[in-house]
């Protein structure tokens, strides 16, 4: 509880911040909350005017869900009094109305802003408000009133400031702006994270703002404007142009020339300039702020940065940039931050600092060059002691942390994650570092030998040594942590048993990881009381039996433990979103009272004793959604369900048609019988993946099925299905497109990527699932999402394979073995291009091998043994490399098959087939869908990238994670991209 009650970080770069936030309406969450809990607005002499009283009154009557009660003290006459409300002394007049809701993240070069999500207001917005004649400051920030920006905005001819940023909106942005000729602060940042952004084809308006000082269009998509510098080179009294992820493409060749008071100029995330920094940049010689990240640029670092001599940040992060900064730099000497992280900058660092000019030197305080391949020592440190931030994770650096670190008292943040130091830390390296509030050490080769005299600095915020060697006695000094955020001690060695002071400990901590250690001990039986967020013991040997939740939890994984007993009766955990507790012994059914957890999205049990059927919930125990997202009706908010290895029975679970955001579903591995239900078809439209495996199902194959336009993997094998397979197949277009949104497939690629540490602190949900692939169980977690398959071996299925397969042409996996199918092999499965493993052993199929499979160039397992196969083998390709030890084994059990790899030779007239193959797309008959997969997917990791973190982001941390998150959407994305295609290409 004091957790949430801690002051916000002050802002580093305080003097910038200034220059800017005089124009801003910034609320910090302080604020927000004191005006939520006891409205003061401040006085007015002046009174109230009646038609504004009844305008405000209209405007608060649009706003359907306050679940913060901001507007409550919005009652009474006197209108200036509400909080939000202010009214001029003179006239009386209503001159400011603000009730933003944004939190500032970071401050420049990078900056960030989000809504709050806790007090954000929801409805829409009244035009009763253009009878605000007066009005000069208008802040909506942060709340979600409407779909798209109004038009009558423009009306509010007295604007000096108007900030609608993160609201939500989408669609085109009023030309009407353009009426503000009074404006001087505009934001209207778009695109937060379940909303599409905003656009705007056409920006001329802009024009007519003369005196705007400060525009922020950020995410608003740009990529139709012709010609986007014309218009902005208007504002000639601009200082601050923040056009972030704008989708502007191209760029003339005039440039922002006539923009001579601009200070901060921040176009990141955009790829207007090709690979090089167009020379009229280097003419802006006004700019301190410069933030050109995630731009895909590329080739050295250009000289002409020696021209920005008032340069006092500058951000080249999630670039390409190669080699050391230029030698032009000697008069730059105000640059407090430097930041080039995620580059391909491989240079010592010793030829890295010696280009920082040296009248910068006891000025520096930022410096990030985190994710890069740097090498050297960090022999350096002593000297540069006016750092307050140093990141530098990701690397290649390497010998010890040298003491010489003790003179560096104003290091608040030190990030050295993931490089090679090497040595001991002890509490001499510590001692002199007071105020230090973040410490991250993981994944190096460290060994920590802290004592318990060492005593934390008292701002101490995050520490972080995954992986360093702790152990193997629990490290007695952790418990004077009591005043940290975040602990991680995971995979450090520890093989003691957990001390009793623990849970104490924990439970004033946010984000705990003790995980991977072999820790002893047992669950305490409750954990009331506990303020912690997010913890996580999985991978240790603690047993006992898992309480009641905590209200605060969000995240907690308790798998791979030694954890028994049945769940709790009443589960509590009303903000849980993950739960994690796969690989223990816990037994019983699962409780009703999940139907109450309506927060939860990951839930993962699988590999327990659990039996019964999951519970019936009824209606009046789920919760209608909230107003403005996508997901319509009342449902659970289950994204990923994991329940294989357990012993549950009944049919397939009724509740799963409350579950209509679930993407990942496995049942696998568990008594469930009867048929399979129809509504799967409807009531499950986002899922992806979908595993029934082992289980004791029957009847037919739903032709719902069909309907999941999402799928991408179905395992239904080793049940007692029959019949036929549904000839719809072509409306599984998960399994003939490429998912549909490159960014849905990476984050989704991110989400399912192992061991990421720099994603640990959102608590990013790793997940791995096995699969029967190539004949054997394979775990998947990288490269999930290209996993494509059907396997529906082992059931009783009969008929043929319908040829319209041919088009489910992502296919990796097909595996129809075991099963009573006849007829030929349709020649169309030599258009699965993509197939990796085929296997159709153990049925009746007859007639020849169609010699398009040698088309299947991917090809590493094929079995086609025990059917009634006839005729000769066909050659070529990659058949002739498959399963060299015996290729026979792929045939055997056909006693008409001849020739090649068979003993058996062919009559010399035998026949081979060779016709060309017409493919029949046909998905005439496929219904659409109301619900979008980028949406889908979109909300399951931003939410969980966003909405939590977000929650307690004050600290540079988060953002400073945010921000590597960034680096890889925007720039590396490509190079997952490469890797996914490597695994697609080489799976091997
Ligand atoms: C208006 O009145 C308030 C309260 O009396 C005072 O704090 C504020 O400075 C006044 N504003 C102006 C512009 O005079
Ligand atoms: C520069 O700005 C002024 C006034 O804002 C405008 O009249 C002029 O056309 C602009 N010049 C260019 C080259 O855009």
């Amino acid at each position: 509880m004091a957790r949430t009650a801690r002051t916000p970080v002050p802002p580093r770069s305080s003097s910038i911040a200034a220059a800017v936030t005089c124009l801003l309406l910034v609320v910090s969450r302080d604020a927000i909350t004191s005006a939520a809990a006891s409205p003061k607005a401040p006085a007015s002499t002046g009174g109230c005017i009646a038609a504004e009283r009844d305008a405000l009154l209209s405007f608060k009557a649009g706003i359907t869900s306050d679940p913060k009660k901001r507007l409550s003290s919005w009652l009474g006459e006197n209108c200036c009094q509400w909080s939000g409300v202010r009214c001029s002394n003179r006239t009386g007049h209503v001159i400011i109305l603000n009730l933003s809701n944004t939190i500032l993240q970071y401050d420049d070069p990078h900056y960030y802003k989000f809504p709050n999500v806790d007090f954000q207001l929801y409805g829409y917005i009244s035009s009763s408000l253009v009878s605000l004649r007066q009005l000069k400051r208008l802040d909506l920030s942060g709340n979600i009133l409407g779909e798209s920006m109004p038009e009558f905005l423009g009306s509010l001819q007295s604007l000096t400031h108007l900030n609608l940023a993160c609201m939500g909106f989408y669609g085109r942005v009023p030309h009407q702006l353009g009426n503000l000729s009074n404006l001087q602060f505009l934001d209207i940042t778009s695109g937060i994270y379940d909303y599409p952004p905003m656009h705007a084809a056409d920006i001329s308006w802009l024009a007519h703002l003369p005196s705007l000082k400060y525009l922020d269009m950020s995410y608003v998509n740009l990529s139709s404007v012709v010609d986007w510098v014309r218009p902005v080179n208007m504002l000639s009294r601009l200082e601050v142009l923040r056009l972030t992820g704008c989708w502007i493409m191209s760029s003339s060749s005039t440039g922002l020339t006539n923009l001579t008071s601009i200070e901060t100029l921040d176009l990141s995330e955009n790829t207007l300039f090709g690979t090089v920094i167009p020379n009229w940049v280097w003419s802006m010689k006004t700019v301190k702020m410069l933030n050109l990240a995630s731009c895909q640029l590329s080739g050295s670092f250009p000289d002409g940065l020696g021209n920005l001599t008032l340069l006092e940040g500058l951000n080249l992060g999630g670039n390409s940039f190669k080699g050391a900064l230029p030698s032009t730099l000697n008069n730059t000497c105000n640059l407090r931050v430097l930041y080039l992280y995620g580059n391909l900058i491989s240079v010592e660092i010793k030829d890295l600092m010696d280009k920082l000019p040296m009248c910068t030197w006891n000025k520096l305080e930022e410096l990030d060059l985190s994710y890069n391949d740097i090498t050297g020592n960090l022999d350096w440190l002593g000297s540069q002691t006016s750092l307050t931030s140093l990141y530098l994770s990701w690397n290649k650096f390497s010998g010890h942390l040298p003491l010489l670190i003790r003179a560096m008292t104003n290091l608040t943040t030190l990030i050295l994650d993931n490089n090679n130091i090497s040595g001991v830390i002890s509490n001499q390296h510590l001692s002199g570092l007071e105020s230090l509030e973040i410490i991250i050490m993981s994944y190096n080769p460290l060994k920590v030998v802290l004592d318990e005299s060492w005593s934390p600095p008292f701002g101490l915020i995050d520490v972080y040594f995954a992986s360093c060697q702790l152990g193997p006695e629990f490290p007695v000094w952790i418990k004077s942590l009591n005043n940290c955020y975040s602990i991680d001690v995971s995979s450090s060695g520890i093989k003691d048993e957990l001390p009793n002071w623990f849970w104490n400990l924990v439970s004033d901590v946010a984000n705990v990881n003790i995980s991977h250690n072999q820790i002893r001990g047992k669950l305490p039986d409750s954990f009331q009381g506990m303020s912690t967020e997010k913890l996580i013991l999985a991978s240790n040997q603690l047993t006992g039996r898992l309480p009641s939740l905590p209200e605060n939890l969000y995240y907690l994984d308790i798998s791979r433990n030694l954890l028994s007993g049945p769940l709790p009766f009443n589960f509590g955990g009303a903000n849980l979103d993950t739960l994690i507790l796969f690989s223990n012994h816990i037994n019983g059914s699962i409780p009703q009272s999940l139907c109450k957890m309506h927060n939860l999205r990951a839930l993962d049990l699988a590999d327990n004793f659990l039996v019964g059927e999951l519970p019936h919930c009824l209606p009046t125990e789920l919760k209608p959604s909230t107003g403005g997202s996508f997901i319509h009706s009342t449902s659970l908010n289950i994204h990923i369900l994991l329940l294989s290895k357990n012993q549950l029975s009944g049919e397939f679970p009724m509740l799963l048609q409350s579950c209509q955001s679930i993407t990942i579903l496995d049942l696998a591995w568990n008594k469930y019988s009867g048929k399979l239900p129809e509504w799967i078809g409807e009531k499950l439209p986002s899922i992806v993946i979908l595993r029934i495996r082992s289980n004791k199902f029957s009847g037919h194959i739903p032709g719902g099925f069909t309907k999941l336009d999402h799928l991408r993997y179905l395992d239904i094998a080793n049940n007692s299905f029959s019949g036929t397979i549904p000839q719809s197949l072509p409306c599984l277009k998960g399994m003939i497109n490429e998912p549909e949104n490159l960014e849905t497939v990476f984050l989704f690629g991110v989400a399912l990527e192992n061991g990421f540490g720099a994603f640990d602190v959102f608590g990013l949900f790793h997940y791995s699932i096995s699969f029967v692939l190539q004949g054997q169980q394979l775990e998947y977690s990288k490269g999930l999402v290209y996993l494509v398959g059907l396997d529906f071996s082992s059931n009783k299925l009969s008929g043929h394979i319908p040829k319209e397969i041919g088009s489910l042409v992502e296919l990796v996996n097909l595996n129809l073995s075991w099963n009573q199918l006849a007829g030929n092999i349709p020649d169309q499965i030599g258009e699965l291009h993509q197939l990796t493993s085929l296997d159709l052993s153990y049925n009746q199929f007859s007639g020849e091998i169609p010699s398009s499979l040698s088309n299947l160039t991917f090809l590493s397992y094929l079995n086609l043994s025990y059917n009634n196969l006839s005729g000769r083998i066909p050659r070529g390709h990659q058949l002739d490399t498959l399963n060299a030890d015996d290729p026979s084994l792929m045939y055997i059990g056909n006693p008409g098959l001849c020739g090649y790899p068979l003993a058996k030779n062919c009559p010399e007239n035998g026949t081979s087939q060779g016709q060309t193959v017409k493919s029949h797309h046909d998905g005439s008959f496929c219904a659409g869908l109301s619900v979008g997969f980028v949406i889908g997917v979109w909300m399951v990791l931003a939410s969980l990238l966003f909405k939590k973190s977000w929650r307690f982001s004050y600290f540079h941390h988060f953002d400073r994670q945010y921000d590597r998150l960034n680096v890889f959407l925007t720039v590396t994305s490509a190079i997952y991209l490469q890797k996914a295609t490597r695994f697609k290409d080489g799976r091997s």
